[in-house]
């Protein structure tokens, strides 16, 4: 903990958190980071479980006084209502979503659903408890976000500002978009303390296995094909998830309501490059490897539909109106998080269910190899 930190949970007054999506990539995270550094804070959970989600990811903080897990859905009126007055919740850190592009493209029905509808549910309940608590300034709501909002960059684009327009083309980042503008209508129509973040990609433990670095990390181990789509040109900037948390963490103590921050790591990557650099730490940190050098298993495969070439955050705002910046490189970000996966086969293992064989099949099975 920096100083300032120290002086700011020192000074502070103890928050009563909702965290949605808790049991998530990101979100499990944020609660272990919220809860780690604000011991008297009280947390709950709010997670569906859905394939994404999984309750061992906060095993550790099950029995303490002071944490809460509800399995229950951001669609359910009620139970937001009841929480919400229940628990006395003053901050809502919203990050439950429908995340991956591909099952997007597969069925963007639950994307509308959990991601519009959701937000829109969560929205209005935290505006009807805040009324009746006599609308609160210290009350915050914190929409976490994506910037596949903003859409695809050439080559030769300045980064995304919080002021570029907004031009989503997949069924997730239309729906984030959507669920976006209604977090900002919230704060312009009724005052309601809402607060957005658009975040670059993030990587670290607790990952899913069907997003890019956990997937060619687990296949590197099981000696399974590494499928780049397209060209493997396509740009992104990727930020280790304790930095993307220590940004929330920021935004929700000094972030002004009503305004956007841009969260990102400074770290455009092409996929082919970023998947090479993988194969060596592989090479490097694992044991024993079904296949060495690993980058044999480079397999390209036909493109996603609709792939957006770069993505790349200027995160000025968020350097010079709140002093955050990551703290960690991509190279140690990457052998932190394959350590990680290393070290946590047992975590894994359970997720290449019947479910994500299905999926696996689906994306993958009928793509033809293109080299
Ligand atoms: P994730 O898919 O790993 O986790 C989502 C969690 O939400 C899961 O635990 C799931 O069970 C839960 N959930 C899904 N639908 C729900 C519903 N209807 N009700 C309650 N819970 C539900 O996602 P993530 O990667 O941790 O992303 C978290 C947030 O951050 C999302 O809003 C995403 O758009 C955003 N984001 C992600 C990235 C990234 O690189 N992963 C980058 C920027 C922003
Ligand atoms: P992903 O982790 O799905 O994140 P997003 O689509 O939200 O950026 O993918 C990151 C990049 O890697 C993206 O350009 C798509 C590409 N990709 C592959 O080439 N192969 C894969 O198997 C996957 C999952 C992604």
């Amino acid at each position: 903990m920096t100083d300032s930190q120290q002086e700011r949970t020192q000074s502070r007054k103890p928050r009563r958190i909702l965290i949605t999506g808790g049991a998530g990539f990101i979100g499990s995270n944020f609660v272990h980071h919220w809860c780690t550094n604000y011991e008297g804070d009280r947390v709950v959970v709010l997670d569906a479980l859905t394939y994404a989600g999984n309750r061992q990811n906060l095993a550790s903080l099950e029995g303490k006084a002071n944490f809460r897990f509800v399995r229950g859905n951001i669609c359910d009126r009620a139970l937001i209502d009841s929480l919400l007055r229940e628990e006395k919740i003053d901050t809502v850190a919203h990050l439950a979503a429908e995340s991956h592009v591909d099952r997007s493209i597969l069925g963007p029905d639950a994307f509308i659903q959990t991601n519009v509808v959701g937000t829109f549910t969560l929205l209005e309940s935290f505006r009807h408890h805040w009324i009746e608590e006599k609308q609160p300034a210290t009350y915050r709501f914190l929409h976490v976000s994506t910037d596949e909002v903003y859409g695809s960059l050439e080559p030769d684009d300045p980064p995304f500002r919080e002021t570029t327009p907004y031009a989503p083309n997949s069924p997730y980042s239309a729906s984030k978009a959507g669920s976006d503008h209604l977090a900002r209508a919230y704060y312009h129509t009724y005052g309601l303390p809402t607060i957005i973040t658009n975040c670059s990609n993030n990587y670290g433990p607790y990952h899913f296995p069907e997003k890019l670095i956990p997937l060619m990390c687990i296949n590197i181990l099981l000696g399974k094909p590494l499928p780049v789509y397209g060209d493997g040109q396509n740009i992104r900037d990727w930020l280790y998830v304790g930095d993307h948390c220590r940004a929330l963490d920021t935004v929700l103590h000094r972030g002004r309501p009503g305004e956007t921050y841009n969260i990102g790591g400074n770290n455009e990557v092409k996929n082919i490059d970023l998947v090479y650099r993988l194969c060596e730490l592989m090479d490097e940190l694992a044991p024993e490897l079904p296949m060495r050098p690993s980058r044999q298993l480079i397999t390209f495969v036909k493109d996603r539909p609709g792939h957006d070439r770069r993505y790349a955050i200027d995160a000025t705002k968020m350097r010079q109106e709140l002093g955050w910046t990551p703290q960690e490189t991509l190279s140690s970000g990457l052998r932190k998080t394959i350590e990680w996966y290393l070290n946590n086969r047992n975590w894994w293992q359970p997720l290449l269910s019947q479910e994500y064989q299905t999926y696996y099949q689906k994306v993958y099975g009928q793509v033809e190899p293109v080299n």
